[in-house]
């Protein structure tokens, strides 16, 4: 075995206390998406859209990475072949644990995408209306760096090339609700991978995966992980 691609969603960051989405508590079930995360929203109320995304870029300050996402960083460290890991996540957690090779296909909280020049720039504390791009300086012109419903995910193509060549797919902490990180583990699967979800319960593309196991990340990742590290 080489190549392991990963898809990591909020799932992961639960045990770190960053809420999910759809869970029965979720983020979702207390904001409308259609309000905060689309274009329209943005351009009919940003300062609402600015503040959503300032609360939980400001939550990055209080939280740390979880026994999982050390597990996948060791993973990377400490495996033969290669190690991709895809997140829908746009918190930093991945990263703080130690991961290097990480696609943010949903953008990043802690980045600031210019509408002028298109400019990415780290970003740390709250945006607002008057935030200035630190590139071209115009003010007013700064969104979060999330990709919001109805737009194109990042880096597709670098995502698609990882999933023609993986041995092992494995999705984490993901409902698989949201199109196309939902349609990966086909992708791979087709591509002759052996497919596995770690999930707290199963997920909506449950059956498309060869193997699934059932736990809190905390408790399955590294138990995961020891697994493949044994061979
Ligand atoms: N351990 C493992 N899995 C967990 C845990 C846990 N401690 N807690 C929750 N889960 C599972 C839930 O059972 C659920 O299946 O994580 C999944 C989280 O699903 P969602 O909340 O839908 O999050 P996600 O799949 O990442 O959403 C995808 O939707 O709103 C958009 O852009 C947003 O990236 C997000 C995308």
């Amino acid at each position: 075995m080489n190549s392991i691609v990963i898809l990591t969603g909020a799932g992961i960051s639960v045990e770190s206390g960053i809420a999910s989405f759809r869970d029965a508590h979720g983020i979702w079930s207390k904001f409308d998406w259609r309000d905060y995360a689309t274009p329209d929203a943005f351009a009919r109320h940003p300062a609402r859209v600015y503040d959503f995304y300032n609360a939980r870029r400001r939550q990055l300050h209080e939280v740390k990475p979880n026994e999982a996402h050390y597990a996948l960083a060791r993973l990377e460290r400490e495996f033969s072949g290669s190690v991709t890991i895809i997140t829908q996540n746009v918190d930093d957690l991945h990263e703080t644990a130690g991961t290097k090779n990480l696609i943010h296909m949903h953008g990043q909280l802690r980045s600031a995408l210019c509408r002028s020049c298109g400019a990415r720039s780290p970003w740390l504390g709250d945006m607002t209306i008057d935030s200035r791009c630190p590139s071209c300086e115009s003010p007013g012109r700064l969104r979060p760096d999330i990709v919001w419903f109805g737009e194109m995910p990042y880096h597709m193509d670098k995502i698609y090339q990882a999933l023609a060549t993986a041995d092992l797919f494995i999705a984490i902490g993901t409902s698989g609700a949201v199109y196309p990180a939902a349609d990966f583990v086909e992708e791979a699967s087709l591509n002759g991978a052996h497919t596995v979800m770690l999930n707290l319960e199963p997920s909506e593309n449950a059956s498309a995966f060869h193997e699934t196991i059932h736990g809190k990340a905390t408790d399955i990742v590294p138990e995961y992980v020891e697994k493949v590290l044994r061979g």
